[in-house]
């Protein structure tokens, strides 16, 4: 692999202190071309410009995915990247929906340690910051013909990152719009979808939401996430979170907290969530708690569930499962709790002779 180190390092006029979420880059990027039917040998350069042409199709087909993932310092200084083998995998299963080649293992895995190895000072161990990874994969081909790509390129980005909302939220059902539909790409970390979220979601804020919660694109009855997050309830002391479907996307914070909650005795189901099950579990008092989970936020308390004029204000309670997840959760990425479940690697801490 080659490797061109930046000779003009931004990590000393970077106010760590203030880190709009996604708006600050590290040095280093890792830039990976497919073309003639192959991956070719990937490249860590300079953070910096991509030359494209104007006629690139990602540009007037948005054929594109992408990943969110993240790395912590633990006490010892060294970096520990958590769960990065399920990130690779839905990374080429969003790949394969959008009919984009997979990225071999070893361009994945091997560009990551080498970038992470030469960025590692953008991860900082103090309490709250996180170094959050973007990898992407986009058509790259000069063609504006209304078809698959026969290039395209994969990049990994990263930003160092500290909290991602505020302290809680307040969430507003959507019954119009839907983020996606059966048989779609709802599953996929697919650029697109993100896309059409944009506009429900610009209207939300308008009315004071951060987010929505999305329903399912038939009836709009059933629950199926919010904003970027799965979304839970936990209805008496059972916690309960919308079965995966293909109009979901399959969290790897969900998929982190139906173990760890399990695991801590916590009865959890899978399944479909009616807007209407939530609503009366509100008016009868058994909706205790409802939170979000997702890499950017880990697990977030909501505050409020708004639907249509009614406002459900749901109160902090003691023994909170957010809480508990959170901590565990946070615990296990940080390097502070024993990590039984093998989710988190280190990083390498030099740059491996290539
Ligand atoms: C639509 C959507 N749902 C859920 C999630 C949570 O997924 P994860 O826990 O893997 O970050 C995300 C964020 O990646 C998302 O974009």
């Amino acid at each position: 692999m080659k490797i061109t180190k930046t000779t003009n390092s931004r990590l000393k006029t970077t106010d760590f202190a203030s880190l709009p979420f996604g708006r600050v880059f590290s040095d280093h990027m890792l830039v990976c071309n497919y073309k003639e039917d192959n991956w070719q040998e990937a490249e860590i350069l300079p953070y910096g410009p991509i030359a494209m042409n104007p006629g690139t199709q990602v540009f007037h087909y948005g054929q594109a995915v992408f990943e969110g993932m993240k790395a912590f310092k633990n006490d010892k200084g060294e970096v520990l990247v958590f769960r990065k083998d399920e990130n690779f995998k839905r990374l080429n299963k969003s790949a394969v929906r959008l009919s984009i080649p997979e990225i071999p293992e070893d361009v994945f895995m091997n560009g990551l340690d080498e970038l992470l190895a030469l960025d590692s000072d953008w991860c900082k161990e103090e309490e709250g910051y996180s170094l959050y990874i973007r990898p992407f994969i986009f058509a790259s081909a000069e063609c504006v013909k209304a078809s698959a790509s026969t290039e395209y390129t994969f990049i990994i980005i990263t930003c160092p990152t500290t909290k991602y909302y505020g302290s809680s939220i307040n969430v507003v059902i959507e019954e119009h719009f839907t983020r996606a539909t059966k048989g779609g790409v709802g599953f996929a970390k697919a650029a697109g979808n993100y896309a059409a979220s944009f506009y429900p979601t610009k209207q939300a804020n308008a009315n004071g939401f951060q987010q929505v919660i999305w329903t399912d694109s038939i009836e709009h009855k059933y629950i199926e996430e919010s904003g970027t997050m799965n979304i839970w309830f936990r209805i008496g002391d059972k916690l309960i979170t919308p079965e995966l479907s293909d109009s979901i996307l399959g969290g790897i914070t969900r998929d982190s907290v139906v173990t760890l909650a399990k695991d801590s005795g916590i009865q959890v189901e899978q399944r479909r969530v009616s807007v209407s099950e939530v609503v009366e579990a509100y008016k009868s008092g058994e909706l205790k708690e409802v939170f979000g989970t997702g890499t950017a936020v880990t697990v977030i308390p909501i505050d409020s569930i708004t639907f249509r004029d009614n406002k459900m204000s749901i109160s902090t309670i003691e023994n909170s499962y957010a809480m508990l997840l959170k901590q565990k959760l946070q615990g296990i990425q940080k390097g502070k709790i024993e990590d039984i479940y093998g989710w988190t690697v280190k990083a390498p801490s030099k740059t491996p002779v290539s």
